[in-house]
């Protein structure tokens, strides 16, 4: 079947969260929000609904995606699980952190999904329609962020709309995503446990359960998560970072009080009272209404580097890295 001409923005009924299962099930896409990000979500152990995924993003093959389940027993059933997942996983789950784990040999998960590797990255999302899409599906979903692969990533529904237009089959409305910024990726298969990407859950908060955690860079090797590379999260106008004003043309986003910074033809806030989780929940949505005609490039002044602040830094830095 080819995708219908537009997406459809349907609330999260009953109804219409079993007949997005069924598409699921039938190896069709459907875009559905998490606490994190809007997901675009696929039957992870059917091959050709994980290359669907990939074309839909324009996403480079190499770049695994994330499995979401509804509980720690399908963990098991894709991946090997220790000591250290059943800690975290008491802790965190279902919330904004994703596990890069052994692939369970044999296990159900498409290898197109895990690009070839001998890892898989799993979580638990808290959302509860996230949750009750996967257990109507029946079956592990892949699901990377729903937008095109590079771009800054969905919020809201119409985010997704924008992004992926008839790439995806239906979309899930349900309003703003409360963390705004993707999970933590936290890969327990190296020596000590390692930050790929930093997200919802701080670098603090995971040593507190397992001691010392490598920070993402901290790793020797070459990006192994390519949500790594540099150029990632772009809006399509140049991003400058640590601005103390804006130019004439520029948007200024601001953080904190702003009243004394000069310039910018457009500004918004992310915080005005310099709350980070605040301006994590904004932060994509400001970036892409900053992104429009009439303005050269998007000045964002400092966010200090705790708390959320390290994943918003994290995007940052990538949306302003040279392309
Ligand atoms: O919050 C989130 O994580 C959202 C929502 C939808 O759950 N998903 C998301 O997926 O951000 P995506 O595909 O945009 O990012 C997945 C990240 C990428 O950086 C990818 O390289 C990494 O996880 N990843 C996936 N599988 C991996 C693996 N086996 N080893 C290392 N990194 C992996
Ligand atoms: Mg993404």
């Amino acid at each position: 079947m080819t995708p219908s001409a537009r997406p459809q923005l349907v609330p999260p009924t009953d109804p219409n969260v079993e007949r997005a299962a069924e598409l699921i099930r039938d190896g069709r896409l459907v875009a559905f929000p998490t606490e994190t990000v809007y997901g675009l979500g696929g039957d992870a152990t059917n091959d050709r609904a994980v290359a669907a995924i990939f074309a839909a993003k324009g996403r480079p093959a190499f770049n695994p995606l994330i499995v979401h389940v509804t509980d720690p027993d399908a963990v098991g059933e894709v991946a090997v699980m220790d000591g250290r997942v059943e800690e975290l996983a008491g802790i965190f789950w279902p919330g904004p952190l994703t596990l890069v784990l052994p692939r369970r040999p044999g296990g159900p998960v498409s290898l197109l999904a895990c690009a070839g590797l001998d890892t898989v990255a799993v979580r638990i999302p808290a959302h509860p329609v996230a949750r009750r899409l996967i257990a109507a599906a029946g079956r592990p979903v892949a699901a990377p962020s729903a937008n095109r692969s590079g771009a800054v990533s969905p919020t809201t529904p119409v985010h997704v709309a924008e992004s992926l237009g008839t790439g995806v089959d239906l979309i899930i409305a349900a309003g703003r995503c409360r963390i705004g910024l993707e999970s933590t990726v936290l890969d327990l298969t190296g020596a000590q446990p390692a930050i790929l990407r930093p997200g919802g859950i701080t670098r603090d908060r995971i040593e507190a359960v397992l001691g010392p955690v490598l920070a993402s860079g901290q790793t020797a090797e070459a990006p192994r998560s390519p949500g790594q590379l540099a150029s990632h999260y772009a809006p399509g106008r140049p991003v400058r970072l640590d601005a103390r004003e804006a130019g004439p043309d520029e948007a200024l986003l601001a953080f904190g009080p702003d009243a004394f910074v000069r310039g910018g033809r457009e500004r918004l806030n992310l915080s005005p009272e310099g709350d980070l989780d605040e301006a994590a929940a904004n932060l994509f949505a400001m970036l892409r209404a900053l992104d429009r005609p009439g303005i050269s490039g998007i000045a964002v002044m400092p966010i200090p580097d705790q708390g959320l602040g390290v994943a918003i830094n994290d995007r940052l830095r990538r949306a302003a890295a040279p392309r």
